[in-house]
């Protein structure tokens, strides 16, 4: 099986994976590791920087007795030239998996059409799955799915439409505001619509929070956009996306706040909302370990 967006899983399979995270992460803490994976390798290729893709999936092998291959773009052959798909095939001769952060979705898809091992998505420009394993596990942390309303305030960017569709299939309540011209990707809420939770799309970010257990953003200008920053940051200041002390203020007072990082406080998040007590982000990044851990077994195991 490919993830290479979060509704590749079937809904049993996701909530499988949500399940079997925490007993992971629980097996290790009691001095009980699991060796899952002992004798596979996955191939991690990047054409994009990373923390904590890179990091939680190198360190995710190793925890489950595999071995992980970091594969800079530009290390190897794909940067001097050689075709996505040839690369796929060299590669599944190696290793049982592949994960990779790539510019183009069209790019992963390729790669998962010539590769017969399991590719997972690390972030392209669409989406960015295993970023959602992470997000639903600490807002399940949290509060539960039970009537919880998350609310997404800010770009409709890959992190976002990953998110939506995952929220919806575990039966959260999401209400998203974007800028006018930065919404989600066509199909997205529509995909979201074939599962229990809900999609509102609003245009005032106010209203967005206004019954949220978790507000949740991400950057305003991702990777590879950066020819557009001038006029992504004129249109979500001035359309009060920035999640800030002012912002919070029309939430519940119990709302909590994630991000799926890096950071750019000042821009999309202030350093006090990010820092406050009300924050989740570092659990939510250490959940990537967890989460991905609990895909890799599924996957590979
Ligand atoms: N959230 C996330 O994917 O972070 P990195 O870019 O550091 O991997
Ligand atoms: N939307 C951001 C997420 C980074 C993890 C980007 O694509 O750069």
């Amino acid at each position: 099986m490919n993830v290479l967006d979060i509704d590749d899983l079937p809904v049993s399979t996701l909530e499988d994976v949500l399940a079997d995270a925490p007993e992971i992460e629980a097996a290790r803490e009691n001095g009980r590791p699991r060796d899952d994976l002992d004798g596979l390798s996955l191939a991690m290729l990047f054409e994009k920087p990373s923390t904590r893709t890179r990091v939680s999936f190198e360190v995710g092998l190793t925890q489950l007795g595999g071995h992980a291959v970091f594969l800079g773009e530009d290390d190897i052959q794909l940067g001097n030239g050689e075709p996505v798909k040839d690369t796929a095939r060299a590669l599944s001769g190696y290793v049982d998996g592949v994960m990779a952060r790539v510019n183009a979705h069209e790019d992963l898809e390729e790669l998962a059409e010539y590769s017969s091992v399991p590719v997972v998505n690390g972030l392209s420009d669409d989406a960015h799955p295993v970023q959602t394993l992470a997000d639903l596990l600490t807002i399940r942390e949290h509060c539960g799915f039970d009537d919880t309303t998350v609310a997404w305030v800010g770009d409709g960017n890959n992190v976002g439409a990953s998110f939506l569709v995952g929220a919806a299939m575990v039966g959260l309540d999401v209400v998203a505001a974007t800028p006018d011209g930065y919404g989600f990707a066509d199909g997205v809420t529509d995909r979201a619509s074939n599962y229990d939770g809900t999609v509102t799309l609003v245009d005032d970010p106010t209203d967005a929070v206004a019954d949220a257990d978790v507000v949740y953003t991400d950057v305003w200008v991702s990777m590879g956009e950066e020819a557009e920053r001038e006029a992504k940051l004129e249109a979500f200041y001035d359309g009060g996306f920035q999640l800030d002390a002012d912002l919070l203020a029309h939430a519940p007072d119990d709302a909590a706040v994630m991000h799926c990082l890096p950071a750019h406080r000042g821009e999309e998040i202030t350093d006090d909302v990010l820092e406050s007590e009300r924050s989740l982000v570092w659990r939510q990044a250490e959940n990537r370990l967890h989460g991905q851990n609990a895909l890799l077994v599924e996957l590979l195991g």
